[in-house]
């Protein structure tokens, strides 16, 4: 049994339910593009709110990080991860937790107990030292010189700057072949950090403030490829089962052997193996150049530059076969990704196709540039040339750094920016905030916008064809953005009625009701949900009068009179068969 399977197993067996990876892209979230961390879905419920599936879990959640994707091309990073993370929703707190971990580790896995070590919170001011973790890994039998007090910056765990946090013991694993000294040091890098334990009793609040949540959590994080990599006694990786039939691929289209070709190769199957994960997610997301859709423009774009120094023939579908083998290894645990496949494959093409096209040109502009920088003493290239060489070749920003930086050259990102802006100004599209991701968060715009989207979805089907699904969902502080199947464009007459509707449902004052009812009924009762298999057995359903009847994680408005004005921006088409409607309100 793979690592997987057996840490779900082995907490289904201690009383906790398995919860289905939530979507990449965060919900009713937009302080983050993508989930980070296996908490990020539950932070309603780590501030309170019952979950319907109870006060224990488990899952793999799908993760992306890519606040470091310079560094990817080395041994240990990735963009995507999978995240094995077990919780505690008020139930069991620090010994249970320590006593889950070390079972595991020591007796599913048979790690021996010498090749361990531990930090936990040595204190301060506000938080007193953690002597409660410390005294239960000392009763599983660590000894003290194996147990490092450590402070704010390595044992105090929130995620961003404001929410559900709190201190941490973190679990170290010695993975050289010599035995492992007997006073531990984290500093030393043999020691290599597999769990972390963190016990949410706090909530930070965005002007600093620290108070005590309602309920005492456990919230732990075990990264898949990480644990998998070291417990095959791999120092890269990219040489572990994980990696194996990806990286045998690349070898198999390229002739060459990873050996003497990894960076480029750990680089193509990283990138490709998230975009494919981004492409077959429920969210809908395509390449684009603005929030998610850019991030996997650039994962994509680069992962093609790499790919011509591998001098890989552009005219093979080298990005699908990839890709391929991706979808195969994991649709076992992510049905989505076969559910989307044709979706993965053509979007995949299709951003190559666009980039091939200009991206020989925008390389010779480059070496122009180049040439022309090199006979002056100014080694930076304009914001201006920096922008034509996005605006006309499609090189997004950090790829023109990448590159210059390789040929010895800096960009002035600074006028870069500036000129995007003006550009963006002009053609009244998003902004430059957005542009390394991270939007401004305003949680109660999102709520109303939340429900807005709930009577949308309801107004469609009146109006339009009552055989209209949600695709896809996406909300920002300024708009929400709405994917539903339809095959021909909504008339401008439609999109007057629908909005009409919407407002005089808003006017109506309608009550918003949570009901919780089995799975089954839901199904039962034609409730709208949107994807069946993500939902646990007992739901939640958002109820509208009798005009809309939801699954949804919430959260939404008391009543509709809070929503405000609705109003439709747009209407487009967003892939083949699937319409997408943008509004606000006003
Ligand atoms: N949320 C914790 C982490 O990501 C477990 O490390």
């Amino acid at each position: 049994m793979n690592l997987k399977d057996l840490y779900i197993n082995f907490f289904k067996k201690r009383g906790h339910k398995e919860i289905p990876s939530a979507p990449v892209v965060p919900e009713n979230n937009p302080s983050v593009l993508f989930n980070t961390a296996g908490m990020q879905p539950l932070i309603p419920y780590l501030m309170g709110k019952p979950h319907p599936y109870g006060a224990r879990l488990v899952n793999a959640q799908k993760c992306i990080r890519t606040n470091d994707l310079e560094e990817i091309g080395n041994t240990t990073h990735h963009t995507f991860f999978e995240m094995l993370g077990n919780w505690s929703l008020g139930d069991y707190f620090k010994e249970e937790s320590i006593s889950y971990s070390y079972e595991f580790l020591t007796k599913t896995l048979n790690i021996p107990r010498e090749k361990l070590a531990v930090t936990v919170f040595t204190g301060n001011e506000e938080i007193p030292r953690d002597e409660v973790s410390a005294v239960a890994w000392r009763k599983m039998g660590i000894p003290d010189e194996r147990i490092a007090y450590l402070g704010v910056e390595d044992n105090f765990w929130i995620a961003g700057d404001s929410g559900p946090c709190g201190t941490d013991t973190e679990i170290f694993y010695w993975k050289s072949n010599e035995d492992a000294p007997k006073l531990f040091d984290s500093e030393d890098n043999r020691w290599v950090e597999i769990w972390n334990n963190v016990f949410m009793e706090f909530y930070k609040s965005s002007d600093g403030n620290i108070k005590e949540l309602e309920k005492k959590n456990v919230d732990t994080g075990m990264g898949y490829e990480r644990v998998v990599a070291i417990l095959e006694g791999k120092d890269d990786n990219y040489q572990s089962s994980v990696w194996n039939n990806i990286i045998k691929k690349m070898e198999d289209i390229t002739n060459l052997s990873y050996d003497g070709h990894e960076k480029e190769m750990r680089i193509i199957a990283d990138h490709i193996r998230t975009a494919t994960f981004i492409l077959g997610d429920y969210s809908g997301i395509k390449p684009a150049n603005t929030d998610q859709g850019y991030i996997l423009r650039r994962l994509i774009r680069r992962a093609i530059r790499h790919s011509r120094a591998l001098n890989i023939n552009q005219d093979n579908d080298w990005e699908k076969e990839i890709a391929k083998i991706i979808i195969n290894q994991y649709s076992k645990y992510y049905q989505e990704l076969e559910v989307n496949k044709e979706t993965i494959l053509s979007e995949l093409a299709k951003e190559k196709a666009r980039f091939s096209k200009t991206l020989e040109k925008g390389l010779k502009e480059f070496d122009k540039l180049i040439n022309n920088l090199n006979n002056s003493l100014n080694k930076e290239i304009s914001g201006k040339s920096a922008f034509k060489l996005y605006d006309t070749y499609g090189f997004p920003i950090e790829l023109t750094e990448e590159i210059a930086f390789e040929k010895g050259f800096t960009v002035d990102t600074r006028g870069f920016k500036q000129m995007y802006k003006e550009h963006q100004e002009k053609s009244r599209e998003g902004a430059i905030g957005k542009f390394k991701g991270g939007l401004a968060g305003d949680t109660e715009i999102e709520t109303r916008l939340h429900t807005a989207t709930h009577l949308l979805n309801a107004a469609l089907k009146a109006v339009v064809d009552k055989n209209i699904h949600q695709r896809g969902s996406n909300i920002t502080p300024e708009r929400l953005r709405f994917d539903f199947n339809s095959d021909r464009k909504i008339t401008k007459e439609e999109l007057i009625k629908v909005e009409e509707l919407v407002n005089k449902w808003i006017k109506e004052s309608l009550d918003v009701e949570i009901i919780q009812m089995t799975k089954e009924k839901a199904l039962k009762t034609g409730m709208e949900c949107v994807f069946i298999d993500k939902y646990p057995d007992i739901v939640q359903v958002y109820k509208i009068n009798d005009i809309s009847s939801e699954l949804c994680g919430g959260p939404h408005v008391k009543n509709t009179k809070e929503i405000g004005t609705f109003k439709i921006i747009k209407e487009e088409a967003s892939s083949a068969g699937i319409r997408r409607i943008k509004a606000t309100i006003i």
